[in-house]
């Protein structure tokens, strides 16, 4: 019933959030489907022309490491990716400090401990009161539904999974709830209305070397953008393979429309040049 709200991303986020409060505890127990509202954002890789932006890679690494990683993994992501073009494109020298600045790791060959290399993966993290691996997150959640559950305003506003981490991060009401000897913090995005995670983001909780506002928002955008390449490394290389089939089946439309007309030209009586 809420599911339609996706396809109007400018709803005033104020008005609503306080009956979606309400709706939320009443159905708690009973439906699971009811969707929060999940704010549409521009990001600069949504579109057929759409590119990473590396300033902003690297700015959500630098979250995703100082805040997330206490709880987070990204076990499916190798290190050196971070070097590569179109990605956060870091140069070599700092991917092989960055690598080294992580926990260590058991070399499979010798069974010892050793310093993690930028060939390793970036750590799993597991145990008590930590998340879920997010190097797949932003492919694995959809922040738009609608309208009525058709899934409709995917086409245009793409599955919305860097729009869903991005509400996740920004929807904390602020109310706490204990149950079985856990806190839950309400968060409007969370399906459920209460997530175990404590709000990660405060203002101001990184500094950015380029002088960009650490606001919340600039915060959850950056490692939403970032989450978004760790889920789809290759998105520029697989849009601009599609543009170039594009053209080359248009050029390829062309030709043989013209070589068709020129094969029919006799029997319908026309005379072309030749
Ligand atoms: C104190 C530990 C902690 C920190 C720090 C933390 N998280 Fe979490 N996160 C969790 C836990 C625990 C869950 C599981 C919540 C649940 O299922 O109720 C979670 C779940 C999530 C989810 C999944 C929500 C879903 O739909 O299942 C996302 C996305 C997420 N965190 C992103 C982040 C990002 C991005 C950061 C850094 C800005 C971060 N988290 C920092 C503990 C943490």
């Amino acid at each position: 019933m809420e599911a339609e709200e996706a396809a109007e991303p400018t709803v005033a986020e104020g008005e609503t959030t306080g009956e979606e409060e309400e709706a939320a505890a009443e159905e708690e127990a009973g439906e699971e489907e009811a969707e929060a509202h999940i704010e549409d954002i521009a990001f600069s890789f949504e579109g057929p022309f759409g590119k990473y932006d590396q300033f902003q890679l690297q700015r959500g690494l630098q979250v995703y490491t100082e805040v997330c990683s206490a709880c987070h993994g990204l076990k499916f992501v190798p290190i050196r990716t971070l070097a590569d073009e179109g990605g956060p494109a870091l140069p070599e020298n700092q991917v092989r400090a960055y690598a080294a600045g992580l926990t260590e790791v058991l070399d499979p060959e010798t069974d010892e401990e050793r310093p993690r290399l930028p060939t390793d993966h970036f750590p799993a993290i597991s145990g008590d009161g930590m998340g879920p691996d997010l190097s797949l997150m932003a492919k694995a959640r959809a922040g738009f539904h609608g309208p009525y559950g058709t899934g409709m305003s995917q086409l245009f506003n793409g599955i919305g999974g860097p729009e869903y981490i991005h509400a996740i991060l920004t929807d904390y009401t602020g109310e706490e709830m204990e149950q079985a000897g856990s806190v839950f913090y309400q968060n409007t995005a969370f399906s459920g209305g209460y997530i175990a995670m404590p709000a990660p983001l405060s203002d101001d909780l990184v500094t950015y070397e380029d002088g960009t506002p650490a606001t919340v928002d600039q915060m959850a955008r950056d490692v939403s953008a970032f989450l978004m390449w760790t889920a789809e490394p290759k998105m520029m290389d697989r849009k601009q393979v599609g543009l170039v089939s594009v053209l080359f089946l248009i050029v390829l439309t062309a030709l043989l429309y013209l070589t068709n007309k020129r094969l029919w030209a006799p029997h319908k009586g026309k005379h072309l040049g030749s």
